[in-house]
């Protein structure tokens, strides 16, 4: 847990009351998402609970593709929200699974986001939900301890275990990761420049997975938005039916063979 400022406490009091509500307005679900601390009972920073600042949240929104989206590690569904914000509140086709295995932060969410469908979970044990167009997250960075793996993914970085998953149950993949982790650099920099790390390459050579650019959001417009932290952060993305696609054994050509 950690020391709320007076302002803080007071705004996390009123989200809290809004809760109470059987249903909960437009005004208050941003109300909500902007002022509920993760940290209010929880020690956030043991679980890589920091949620994503709601402005981060509605520009990330821009990537995600629908109409079937999985929510990986969905705190209290801000990316979620902000994909269901962007259908303009379910006119355009959507279905939204929003997977978190914090309990109070699920309750949460099912006020914020009550037209999803909310799974108290480990996300590295997900039951069968069937497959989806998109999957999204900004999951726990790093060496965050975790009780599962990805199926192919071996090293040390959470947010690269959550994405070998969602390959397997996904079509599209966008994520909130370090910027380390990405392998290239644009947020805070004068521009782009494509940098691949020892670790990004090992992940791609254990899973197939290509990350790729975003359409050119600087994460570090929002870099004050956090709450407790401040990170340096990209949004990537990734075709996982590519991945899938390389992930398959050499196809022995048949004219090949014949000939
Ligand atoms: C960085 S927070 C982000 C939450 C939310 N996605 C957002 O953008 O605001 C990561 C979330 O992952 C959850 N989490 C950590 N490990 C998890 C796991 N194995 N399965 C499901 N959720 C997990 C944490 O409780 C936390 O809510």
């Amino acid at each position: 847990m950690s020391k709320l400022s007076k302002a803080q406490y007071r705004t996390h009091q009123q989200a809290c009351d809004l809760l109470t509500k059987d249903r909960l307005t437009e005004d208050d679900r941003w109300f909500v998402l902007e002022n509920w601390q993760e940290s209010a009972r929880h020690v956030n920073s043991q679980a890589g609970a920091f949620f994503t600042p709601p402005m981060l949240a509605r520009d990330f929104a821009i990537e995600t593709c629908g109409p079937r989206i999985i929510d990986l590690c969905a705190g209290i569904g801000m990316l979620a929200f902000m994909a269901w914000n962007k259908s303009d509140w379910g006119r355009q086709p959507i279905e939204l699974v929003c997977v978190e295995q914090n309990p109070d932060y699920v309750e949460v969410g099912r006020k914020v986001l009550p037209e999803a469908t909310w799974i108290v979970g480990d996300i590295f044990a997900l039951p069968n939900l069937g497959h989806f167009d998109c999957a999204i997250g900004n999951p726990p960075f790093g060496a965050t301890p975790r009780a599962g793996t990805g199926p192919r993914y071996r090293g040390r970085a959470f947010e690269y275990h959550v994405i070998d998953v969602a390959s397997d149950i996904a079509d599209w993949g966008t994520f909130i990761i370090p910027q380390t982790s990405a392998p290239f650099r644009y947020s805070g920099q004068p521009h782009y420049e494509w940098r691949p790390g020892e670790t990004y390459e090992a992940f791609r050579k254990q899973t197939g997975i290509e990350l790729g650019a975003n359409c050119g959001i600087d994460c570090d417009f929002h870099k004050d938005g956090w709450r407790g932290v401040a990170p340096t952060v990209e949004i990537v993305t990734a075709d996982f039916q590519l991945a899938r696609e390389a992930r398959r054994p050499a196809q022995v050509d048949l004219f090949e063979a014949v000939a």
